[in-house]
């Protein structure tokens, strides 16, 4: 194996971010949280500045930041007033919380398929497990592309079903006109620290809907100390948390906000310089963007044609790790075939709803073969936002990644595999 090629992590945590950290450090007030109503249950004042510049950001009538969009996500299914036993539909291809936030409400999870080219969830395939028990659909704009949310929007017509876009990945993408997470019931996005922008760890939800918003405030802040004193009068599924975030992070993120576009173009054009480079190597089929929208590049996916090749996935991607290219990765995930959902282990103290409401949803080998085909073949991720690209670093890529995949055209070794 050759020596590792090393490319310099991506941080953008610079001198502004410093400055107004310090600044909360030396006003000693690092949460400005009360589980109380009315003083403190917004936050502090940099919780409430991040929303402010949040909510004119994003265009929408709410933000809410949150300790993490794992929190987001529990409390937007909250929001929605789901029942034990009722069904949302979710993608398999996703970080695990999106489909465990739906498990916190005692709610069952039905995976719908991907389709091949955004690898977000396929409409044609949610429409046909829309059932009575469904309430809610959760769409999630994997590695930065917009899924398909007005085919989602016209299976849910008329029907009383929200959609919860998961946006994690994609803070800066554009379906239309508007910013992708801003045009269903609920949107959000991770401020972990592997993401274009980040707060170390911390969420981000925006909807244009004041019930919505209420409950997440709530839902984010010991609800049931509170529902007396806000006199609130719907009170199911308000069982609060403490998804507080803390002022420092608040702090972090609005220096953050202020790069989010400028780090997104970065990567788009990375993206694309090598889109440029890599897609005349026949088999090889390089990000492709629907028109309506932007792509923000959390990742850079890449799927082989095996009609059209000799070699395997795993034989590529072990080359590729033999030549020392770091960031690449095989497969992404498939969270139906985790073994809480095949085997329906307990998890906590919350039991087994699958059994309690005598649910016909079952998840075995075989239940989204898009999505199983990709991850077992044909898939390969090139970790794009983990790393700080120069034009020399692009360069290397491409010339390694090129060179490998004309040697082990000419090896023929498919049939040794
Ligand atoms: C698609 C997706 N959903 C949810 C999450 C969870 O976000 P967080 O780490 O902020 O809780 C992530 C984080 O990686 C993600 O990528």
């Amino acid at each position: 194996m050759k020596k590792k090629i090393k490319f310099k992590n991506f941080s953008t945590i610079g001198k502004e971010e410093i400055t107004l950290a310090n600044k909360v450090m030396k006003s000693g007030i690092l949460s400005g949280f009360v589980a109380g109503y009315p003083d403190g249950f917004n936050g502090g004042k940099y919780n409430q500045i991040f929303e402010k510049k949040l909510k004119s950001f994003y265009k929408c009538r709410y933000a809410i930041v949150l300790n993490s969009w794992t929190s987001g996500l529990i409390a937007s299914v909250g929001a929605l007033d789901i029942n034990p036993g009722d069904e949302i539909i979710v993608t398999p291809w996703t970080m695990s919380a999106t489909a465990t936030a739906i498990l916190h409400w005692n709610a069952i999870p039905v995976f719908a398929d991907i389709e091949p080219k955004t690898f977000s969830i396929d409409p044609k395939k949610v429409k046909k497990l829309i059932s009575k028990r469904t309430k809610a659909i959760i769409t999630v704009d994997i590695f930065g592309h917009p899924s398909k949310l007005n085919e989602l929007k016209k299976i849910v017509k008329n029907k009383n079903i929200k959609i919860i876009t998961d946006a994690a990945q994609s803070p800066y993408s554009f379906y239309g006109k508007r910013l992708a997470g801003t045009q269903s019931d609920i949107g959000g996005f991770s401020l972990n620290c592997h993401k274009h922008i980040q707060t170390g760890e911390g969420g981000i939800v925006v909807t244009n809907n004041k019930l919505f918003a209420d409950r997440i405030k709530l839902l984010r802040n010991h609800s049931e100390a509170v529902i007396e004193r806000k006199n609130v009068k719907k009170i199911n599924n308000l069982v609060g948390y403490n998804f507080r975030l803390g002022e420092i992070e608040s702090a972090i993120g609005i220096e953050q906000l202020k790069k989010l576009k400028k780090i997104v173009r970065q990567k788009q054009s990375q993206a694309f310089y090598l889109s440029k480079k890599l897609k005349n190597l026949e088999g090889l089929i390089v990000p492709k963007v629907d028109k309506k929208c932007t792509h923000s590049f959390y990742t850079f996916p890449l799927v082989l044609d095996t009609n059209k090749i000799n070699f395997t996935r795993n034989q590529l991607a072990k080359a590729i790790r033999n030549e020392g290219l770091q960031g690449f990765v095989e497969g992404y995930t498939n969270i139906h075939l985790l073994p809480m959902y095949t085997k329906k282990i307990s998890y906590g103290s919350r039991g087994f709803p699958w059994k309690t409401f005598k649910s016909k949803i079952r998840y075995y080998k075989g239940l989204c073969p898009v999505a199983e085909k990709l991850h077992n073949e044909t898939f390969l991720n090139f970790e794009i936002c983990k790393f700080d690209l120069k034009k020399k670093d692009l360069d290397i890529i491409c010339k390694k990644f090129i060179k490998i995949w004309k040697h082990l055209s000419k090896l023929n070794t498919k049939k040794f595999a």
